[in-house]
C-alpha cells in the first residue's frame, strides 16, 4: 500500500473528519441585518446599508471616497472610464491575472498591453512597464495577486514620470498594506471584488476607492445611470459637484449593489482585521517552514509589505528537486493529502481560455488595426508561462484561517510528497 493519499494511503488531514475553517463566515449578525433589509422594503438604490458600508470601507482603506457596485469587473470598467481611458489609449497590465483585468480595457475600446511579471511575486514587473510605455499609454493597472503586492513605489514613480493613471486591481487584497498604506489607497483608483471566494465577500459585489473628488463624482455617476451623486460627500451635497440639475450629466449604467449585499459587507468588514491578522501570521509561519523543505519557495515579501491580505496562499514549486515530478502531479498529491484543492495560477492572458476578444467581432472589431492590437497572442510572457506551466501552487485563503498546527500539516504534507515522489513517477 502506498503511503501517499493520492495512491490510496492515509491523508495527512481527512477534511471530512477534520474540516478546514469554513468560508464564508457569518453568524446571527448577518441574519439580523438581512432580515432588517428584507422587512424595510429598501432593497437597493443608495440605501442606508450601502451608505454605511461605503463610509466604513473608505475609513478602513484610508481613502476619502469608496463607492460600492455590483462586482469587481464593473468596478474596473468604471475606474477606466472615470479616468477617461478609451479609444486610442493603451493600458499596461500584467499577463498573469483574471481575465476581467484585460477584458474591461477592451470594453472601453482601449488596448490592453500585456507585460510580464516578477518571478518571485507574480505581480507586474516595473521594468516591463517602462519598456512598454508609448505616447499612447494612459494608465497602468497593477494587480496585487493572491497574497503578493505589486511594487507600488516603482509603479507610482513610473506613473508620475510619464503622467499616467494608476488603477490598482485589489480584487485579491482587502486590507493589505504597502509601507503602512492600504491597497487601493496608493494609485488614483482602487478596485475590489467581493465575489464569494474573496477575503471579504457578499457572494458578489465590488467597490472603488479614491482620494480624488472629481474621480469619485464620475465613479458614482457611472454606477448609477449617470445621475448626480447623492451622499458622496458634503461637497457634493452642497452642490459643488460636476453634475447639476441644469444638465451636464454623465453617461452611466446600472452597476448598483443591493442592500442585501451591503448588509452582509457591513458585518463582514468588522471581522476582517482579525481574519487578516490570523491569515498573515499563519502565512508567515508557513513560509518559515518552507525554508526546511527542498523544492518549494515562498513568494517574496517586500520589506514594504507591512500587512499581507490573502486571496490564495501561493508558493513556487521546483520539479528538479522532486526528481522531475510535474507540478500538476504535485498539486494533485498535495490536494489529496490536505483535503483542499491546490491549484495552478491563472492562465497567462496571451493564451487563456477565458480571454478571447476575437470571438466578438461585432463588439471589438472597431478597425482592422484595433483588431490586430487586441490579439493577446502577440504578447510574449515567458515568466507568466513559467509560473503557470511549471511553478505555481495556490491554495484558498481559508487554509490560513486555522491554527499553527494546521500549517504544520500543510508543510508535513509537502515533505511527505517529497519523500515519496518516486511513487508518483510511474
Ligand atoms: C484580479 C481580479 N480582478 C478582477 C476580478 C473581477 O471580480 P468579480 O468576480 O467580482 O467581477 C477578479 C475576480 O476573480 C480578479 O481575480
Amino acid at each position: 500500500m502506498s503511503k501517499l493519499a493520492l495512491l490510496g494511503g492515509a491523508p495527512m488531514r481527512d477534511a471530512k473528519i477534520n474540516p478546514w475553517p469554513q468560508w464564508p463566515v457569518w453568524d446571527k449578525k448577518e441574519e439580523t441585518a438581512l432580515l432588517e433589509v428584507l422587512n424595510s422594503g429598501v432593497w437597493s438604490y443608495n440605501g442606508p446599508k450601502e451608505m454605511e458600508f461605503d463610509k466604513d470601507f473608505a475609513k478602513f482603506t484610508g481613502v476619502k471616497y469608496a463607492i460600492s457596485a455590483a462586482n469587481g469587473t464593473v468596478t474596473l470598467q468604471m475606474a477606466l472610464e472615470a479616468c477617461g481611458v478609451g479609444v486610442g489609449d493603451e493600458v499596461i497590465l500584467p499577463g498573469l491575472t483574471w481575465q476581467a483585468t484585460a477584458a474591461t480595457i477592451i470594453d472601453v475600446n482601449a488596448t490592453p498591453i500585456l507585460v510580464d511579471v516578477c518571478e518571485d511575486t507574480w505581480c507586474i514587473d516595473p521594468k516591463a512597464i517602462e519598456a512598454a510605455i508609448t505616447p499612447r499609454t494612459k494608465a497602468i493597472m497593477p494587480v496585487h495577486l493572491y497574497g503578493s503586492f505589486a511594487d507600488m513605489d516603482e509603479i507610482m514613480r513610473i506613473a508620475k514620470k510619464h503622467n499616467l493613471y494608476v488603477i490598482e486591481d485589489c480584487a485579491h487584497n482587502h486590507g493589505g498594506e504597502w509601507d503602512g498604506k492600504k491597497a487601493g489607497s496608493i494609485g488614483d483608483v482602487g478596485s475590489f471584488s467581493f465575489q464569494l471566494s474573496k477575503g471579504l465577500t457578499a457572494g458578489e459585489g465590488g467597490i472603488v476607492t479614491t482620494n480624488n473628488f472629481e474621480l469619485a463624482e464620475r465613479l458614482d455617476a457611472l454606477r448609477n445611470c449617470g445621475r448626480r451623486p447623492e451622499g458622496l460627500s458634503e461637497e457634493v451635497d452642497k452642490g459643488a459637484g460636476l453634475y447639476s440639475d441644469e444638465g451636464n450629466f454623465y453617461q452611466g449604467g446600472n452597476f448598483r449593489i443591493t442592500e442585501f449585499q451591503a448588509a452582509i459587507l457591513v458585518e463582514a468588514l468588522k471581522r476582517l482585521p482579525e481574519q487578516n491578522a490570523n491569515r498573515d501570521a499563519n502565512g508567515m509561519y508557513l513560509n518559515t517552514l518552507f525554508a526546511e523543505i527542498p523544492g518549494v519557495t515562498q513568494m517574496r515579501r517586500d520589506v514594504k509589505e507591512t500587512k499581507e491580505a490573502y486571496f490564495n496562499f501561493a508558493f513556487r514549486y521546483n520539479k528538479d528537486e522532486f526528481i522531475g515530478l510535474p507540478v500538476a502531479k504535485f498539486r494533485e498529491a498535495l490536494s489529496a493529502e490536505i483535503g483542499i484543492s491546490a491549484t495552478a495560477s491563472y492562465e497567462p492572458l496571451n493564451n487563456c481560455s477565458l480571454y478571447v476578444p476575437h470571438t466578438k467581432p461585432s463588439k471589438h472589431k472597431l478597425s482592422e488595426t484595433y483588431w490586430n492590437e487586441i490579439d493577446p497572442a502577440r504578447f510574449n510572457l515567458p515568466v507568466c508561462d513559467k509560473v503557470y506551466y511549471e511553478e505555481s501552487v495556490c491554495i484558498h485563503h481559508k487554509v490560513l484561517m486555522g491554527t499553527k498546527a494546521d500549517m504544520d500539516i500543510v508543510a508535513a504534507s509537502i515533505q511527505k510528497i517529497y519523500d515519496n515522489a518516486e511513487e508518483l513517477m510511474v
